[in-house]
């Protein structure tokens, strides 16, 4: 049976994902900071603060204790902050690049010793529409998703050749507690900018993503968006 780790499983785009993996039959271990509901004889959750490095590489090392082995790593925990660039405290760049980036980050180097070890292992990044579209009131979120997309690239290349893919996966907005502080009339207009008038269902992004893992492909160190960028 095939191994997935995902991060920010507690809920939101994490949570439908875990689900999705399970019932395609894979062993899934969630990582968040809360006590998580669900229940599934396949899932373990883990109480990871992604953003602490000794706290990720004890859970990663307790998953490999259980598992033997990682075949995906789903970086998704995440947090975003709307605010003007000129009024966003420091604090809160800071907080979202050590959840956003950081997180990400210290996930890859724990997961992706093991995948190397396995020479085979898929890692995928998730990353917002509002970088490509330089998103406007957004700087710190932005900012931090845009590093997490070139993390994806330069590890994609450093590990090339030695089984593992790593990719991102770009959103635009989706009914989540992230979005929840959100004008309705601003997401509106973003959807518009990504084609979507409509909006994206949870099970639409999560179909999007799950692409990298239904339908592999040899392609390592892209970026997918979904929806049209104009
Ligand atoms: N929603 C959107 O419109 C949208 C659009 C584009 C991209 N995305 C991306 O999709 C991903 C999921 O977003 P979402 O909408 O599902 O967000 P959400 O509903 O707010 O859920 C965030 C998840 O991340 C976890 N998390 C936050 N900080 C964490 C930390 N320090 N350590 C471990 N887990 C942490 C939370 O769990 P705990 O609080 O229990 O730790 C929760 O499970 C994010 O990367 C986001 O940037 C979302």
């Amino acid at each position: 049976m095939s191994v997935a780790i995902i991060t920010g499983s507690s809920r939101g785009l994490g949570r439908a994902l875990a689900e999705t993996l399970l019932a395609e039959g894979w062993i899934v271990h969630g990582f968040a900071r809360s006590v998580q509901s669900l229940a599934h004889p396949r899932f373990q959750p883990h109480v990871v603060d992604v953003g602490d490095e000794a706290s990720v590489h004890a859970a990663v090392a307790a998953v490999l204790a259980a598992a033997g082995r990682v075949d995906l790593l789903i970086n998704n925990a995440g947090a975003a902050s709307m605010n003007a660039l000129l009024l966003t405290p420091a604090a809160t760049a800071a907080a979202l690049m050590r959840v956003n980036y950081l997180g990400a980050w210290h996930c890859l180097q724990a997961v992706g010793k093991a995948m190397v070890r396995q020479r085979a292992g898929l890692v995928i990044n998730l990353t917002t529409v509002a970088v490509p579209l330089a998103l406007s009131g957004e700087a710190a979120y932005v900012a931090s998703k845009a590093a997490v997309e070139a993390l994806t690239k330069v590890a994609a290349a450093e590990l090339q050749g030695q089984g593992v893919r790593v990719n991102a996966v770009g959103l635009g907005p989706l009914d989540t507690d992230l979005t929840r502080a959100v004008g309705a009339e601003k997401l509106a207009v973003l959807n518009q900018r990504i084609g979507r008038p409509r909006g994206t269902l949870l099970a639409e992004a999560v179909d999007f993503i799950a692409q990298e893992w239904r339908q592999p492909t040899s392609a390592s160190g892209t970026i997918r968006y979904l929806g049209q960028l104009t």
